[in-house]
């Protein structure tokens, strides 16, 4: 997945409205993606995931701050993320579809909380963007 340097320019837009917030998002991701998808939870079952858990909001500000890395890097995700694609590799082995779900709820926190800047050509660039994070934390699987 190539990003395009519109693309670049849409998700660092995107991320100037998200950095604010990254706890908030990050744990409104992670209760979305357990009530929608309950089957993620199996991975958390040392977490006490209730709503308004501070696990919860915890682990979701760290989420927000690797994707703000990817942000930061977005010329080079994969150096970026590499130590965290190992973790997700080889110690957490987080099956792939996951991170689809993952992304989509995130998706969902944006449009909620900004509609505007949602147009369909910012969706399509954070679209991109999940995407090629999520392929990074999950290329070195074998
Ligand atoms: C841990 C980011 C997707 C499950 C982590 C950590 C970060 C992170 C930053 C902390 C690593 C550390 O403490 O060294 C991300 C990002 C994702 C993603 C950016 C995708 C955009 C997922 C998905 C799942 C998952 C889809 C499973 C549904 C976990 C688990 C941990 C973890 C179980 C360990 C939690 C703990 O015990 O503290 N992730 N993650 N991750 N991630 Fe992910």
């Amino acid at each position: 997945m190539v990003l395009s340097s519109g693309d670049k320019a849409n998700v660092k837009a995107v991320w100037t409205k998200v950095q604010g917030h990254l706890e908030d998002y990050g744990a409104e991701t992670l209760d979305r993606m357990f009530t929608v998808f309950p089957q993620t939870k199996t991975y958390f079952s040392h977490f006490d995931i209730h709503h308004g858990s501070i696990q919860v909001r915890n682990h979701g500000k760290k989420v927000m701050l690797a994707l703000g890395d990817a942000v930061s890097h977005i010329d080079d995700i994969a150096t970026a993320l590499s130590a965290l694609s190992d973790k997700h590799a080889h110690t957490l082995r987080v099956d792939p579809v996951n991170f689809k779900l993952l992304s989509h709820c995130f998706l969902v926190v944006v449009a909620k909380h900004h509609p505007a800047l949602l147009t369909p050509d910012v969706h399509v660039s954070l679209d991109k963007f999940l995407g090629t994070v999520s392929t990074v934390l999950t290329s070195k699987y074998r």
